[in-house]
């Protein structure tokens, strides 16, 4: 089987790397990749925002599937461009997708399945906000409703703040089209998991639990990012999980059937849990950056028969490794708000069970591995115990040398 997968994050280098390892063999081609992937799969230079483009890579390299790992693409409907030329694909259809593109499109969905959510008001002016910021208490939350780069969540701590959040998104026009619209919402004071789930649009398999930090700093403090470390299975009580399934879980998917959604791929449901029950924060139509590099492992099936069955609309039961895994995060000097590229970065030799993914990182003009990106580096770490993939993880970490490095010392604290 040839397999193109779309991306270069640290999530692409998982998959790439699982695929890899995949009893099946498959070859494995990636756009754009960087250059961790680079060993582990052939590089194709391609547009992908040219579906045109993408379409004919896949008829050149005989692609039997393509694997789409950011939402951008999935947004724009590249998923339906290649299905529409009778190409496999492990990713929702654009309609779908505005799950993730659109949080009104999605707090819609979520009313029509009854999940429980924050309640939220549209708003796209300055006054609307504040005058609907009445029937709110503070934090406010200020989400911009289309795509915006993990930049588009405000917390507002005082009416002050939210005005100049409505400002920049409204007037400033921060956010271009995608801050034209915003949702206002109420603020959920909790802990955060990431629940991932396999779907063919039919039914549904469960990933593992995974944990996410989304501050930049120990003791979730300073700004937000994409995902600083993550951690799996998360551990929660046997009530809980079942109340997620039954809450949550099911009629998100009994949902997504009624909408008569394409939707083969992964289902990734935010949640924010407030006294031992879950309220759904959003959804993503795709695979988790870091979750991805942490749940693969866990995965006994071969991967790539699995992205196979799901893009046939065929999900077969999943079987799940009783281990444990760990990422911490490497961000560039600078992130999130401006990272430091080409700093040069020197990494320890691999293991099976400890290993670096890469995310953010190239080759420069001499052939040296640089930054080139907020994310840089992914350290994981997989084994039999919570106590030893953390310090495994961290002795790892220890090794790697790139100037200004940040990284968190107090992932899996909930683990
Ligand atoms: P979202 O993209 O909607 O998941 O929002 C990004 C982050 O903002 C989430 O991971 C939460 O940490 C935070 N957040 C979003 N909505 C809320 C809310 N209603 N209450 C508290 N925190 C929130
Ligand atoms: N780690 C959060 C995300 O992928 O959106």
């Amino acid at each position: 089987m040839n397999i193109l997968v779309i991306g270069s994050g640290g999530r692409e280098h998982a998959v790439v790397k699982s695929l890899s390892e995949s009893p099946s063999a498959p070859k494995i081609y990636c756009a754009p990749g960087n250059a961790g992937i680079a060993a582990q799969a052939t590089l194709l230079k391609l547009d992908v925002k040219n579906h045109n483009d993408v379409v004919k890579a896949c008829k050149e390299n005989k692609i039997d599937l393509v694997f789409i790992g950011p939402e951008d693409p999935l947004v724009d409907g590249l998923a339906d461009s290649l299905r529409d030329n009778s190409i496999l694909v492990f990713g929702p259809s654009k309609a779908a997708a505005q799950l993730e593109g659109s949080k009104i499109f999605a707090k819609e969905f979520m009313k029509k399945a009854h999940v429980p959510t924050a309640k939220a008001v549209t708003v796209s002016t300055v006054e609307a906000t504040m005058k609907a910021s009445e029937n709110f208490s503070a934090p406010y939350i200020l989400k911009a409703d289309g795509l915006a780069a993990g930049k588009g969540v405000f917390i507002c701590k005082t009416e002050a703040e939210l005005r100049l959040a409505a400002q920049h998104l409204f007037e400033l026009k921060g956010l271009g089209r995608a801050g034209e619209t915003a949702l206002l919402e109420q603020n959920l004071p909790g802990y955060e998991l990431s629940f991932l789930l396999l779907t063919d649009g039919e039914n549904f398999s469960a990933l593992p639990l995974a944990q996410d930090h989304k501050r930049l700093l120990n003791d979730d403090k300073g700004p937000n990012t994409g995902g600083m470390g993550t951690v799996a299975p998360m551990k929660i009580s046997e009530e809980l999980y079942q109340k997620i399934i039954s809450k949550v879980v099911a009629p998100s998917v009994q949902q997504l059937k009624k909408e008569n959604f394409i939707f083969r791929g992964v289902l990734f449901i935010g949640i924010m849990v407030v006294d031992n029950e879950p309220y759904v924060l959003e959804y993503n139509v795709r695979f988790g950056d870091p979750e991805t590099q942490v749940i693969l492992p866990l995965i006994k099936n071969d991967l790539a028969e699995v992205f196979h069955d799901v893009s046939r609309g065929q999900l077969r039961p999943l079987e799940i490794k009783n281990q444990f895994s760990f990422c911490i995060v490497n961000a560039a000097a600078g992130y999130p708000d401006k990272p430091q590229k080409n700093t040069p970065i020197e990494l320890p030799q691999n293991q099976s069970d400890q290993y670096i993914l890469h995310a953010g990182t190239a080759l420069s003009a001499e052939g040296k591995l640089v930054s080139n990106g907020g994310r840089v580096l992914n350290i994981v770490a997989v084994g039999n115990s919570r106590e030893e993939v953390r310090e495994n993880a961290y002795k790892l970490n220890d090794q790697v040398k790139m100037h200004g490095r940040q990284y968190r010392t107090d992932i899996g604290g909930r683990f």
